[in-house]
């Protein structure tokens, strides 16, 4: 026997399995709304123009392609806490934060994941119900168990604030809580500040450590706005996690740029902290990508790019929330029944659109438009050209 005849075929990815698919289907007029990539007008996934003059500024510098140092380059490092935790932050000048780039946001949640399972030897983390899909995926494989608190109520379409509140006052001492700091995935439904304030009260006294899930800088309000949730539980004074990503906000998707943050009490305990990351990342992947991380530094070294990234960041979150509103009027004028207003409420590239897996997989079947069993559409991917076609196939579905 080969060896290898043991090994089973694993199923496919959720989401990036959904693309696959798509790829291969032959309808001209097929719709992909699956992954969480953005999309302009066009209906392709921009390179941002100050990304590009990084990069030209990059080539012509013709600098070196030497291993970076193991949690990244300083400067990088620099850029991202300022960015999460603002600019003035007592505890980057002290030294309590420790930090390591990572390959994109998943690559910093499972560094947390290995953080907190080996150096803290914690055994399980709670997550929303529902959450991203992969979040299951990369804390078991760090030996985490999963457990689950409730997050949204599906008939009204909005927080389930009680739910949530009254199990996480109930989960036990020390245990991990995911968060999302805004765009909830898949619901795109996000905490306002006062129930961040609750939740970062509730975390303190029952003594849990959060994990917050940054991967939607400035897709939500603005990239300051957005960081209201590490604002709540920096103000409780808590030890905490943060996992930050430019694939969104810089389009950085394929250069793997994201970051791990551990807020500490102290900078001895980060100092330690940031020692284990290290080991972590060495027995791992070594070090880290260069490429991405040298655009972002390019960008926020420069003022005037700075400037234009702020103002790309913004035409992405308008484009969004302006195709958001065309597209319940689209689900109007096509008779789709119910009311579909609160889609224009949620916050970030997801909408949880309210189908069923029967309505998704009729989707797909008769018109090739692909979404995720859970009924997750990037609303990214809704544009002039396939809007009308878009609702009326919807419409078509909810009348099955
Ligand atoms: C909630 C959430 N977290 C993390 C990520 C990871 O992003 P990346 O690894 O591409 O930076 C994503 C990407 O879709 C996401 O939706």
């Amino acid at each position: 026997m080969n060896l290898f005849e043991q090994v089973t075929a694993a199923p496919p990815d959720p989401i990036l399995g959904l693309t696959e698919a798509f790829r291969n289907d032959p309808n001209p007029d097929k719709i992909n709304l699956t992954v969480g990539v953005y999309q302009d007008a066009t209906g392709t996934a921009p390179v941002l123009d100050c990304v590009r003059e990084a990069e030209k500024r990059l080539a012509a510098a013709n600098g070196s392609k030497s291993y970076l140092p193991i949690n990244g380059h300083p400067d990088y490092i620099g850029h991202t806490q300022k960015l999460v935790f603002g600019e003035g932050d007592e505890r980057i000048q002290t030294g309590c934060i420790a930090s390591a780039h990572t390959p994109g946001g998943t690559g910093g949640l499972r560094l947390a994941g290995d953080f907190v399972r080996q150096c803290l030897g914690q055994r399980t983390i709670w997550v929303s119900n529902p959450t991203w899909a992969n979040h299951q995926g990369i804390f078991s494989r760090a030996d985490l168990d999963i457990a689950v608190y409730p997050y949204y109520n599906v008939d009204s379409h909005d927080l389930n604030v009680e739910g949530m509140i009254t199990v996480l006052e109930d989960i036990p001492e020390n245990d991990v809580v995911l968060f999302h700091a805004c765009c909830h995935n898949p619901t795109g439904v996000d905490p306002s500040e006062e129930i961040w304030k609750t939740i970062a009260k509730v975390c303190k006294e029952r003594r849990l450590l959060p994990i917050i899930d940054f991967a939607y800088q400035g897709f939500a309000t603005g990239w300051i706005d957005d960081a209201v949730a590490i604002r709540a539980f920096s103000e409780y004074g808590m030890e905490f996690l943060v996992c930050s990503s430019f694939s969104k906000n810089f389009g950085l998707y394929q250069d793997r740029v994201g970051t791990l943050h551990v807020v500490a009490k102290n900078p001895g305990e980060s100092k330690r902290i940031l020692s284990q990351l290290k080991v972590l990342v060495r027995t791992n992947y070594s070090n880290p990508p260069a490429h991405g991380s040298a655009i972002v530094s390019t960008v926020l070294n420069d003022r005037d790019l700075t400037q234009q990234w702020e103002e790309e960041l913004k035409a992405m979150r308008t484009r969004i929330n302006s195709v958001r509103e065309q597209f319940v009027d689209g689900l109007s004028k096509a008779g789709a029944p119910g009311d579909f207003s609160f889609i224009k409420e949620q916050m970030g590239m997801f909408s949880f659109s309210g189908l069923t897996p029967g309505q998704v997989q009729y989707l797909r079947d008769q018109y090739s438009i692909y979404i995720v069993k859970s009924g997750r559409i990037n609303v990214a991917g809704v544009n002039d050209r396939n809007i009308d076609r878009l609702c009326s196939a919807i419409a078509d579905s909810l009348k099955m």
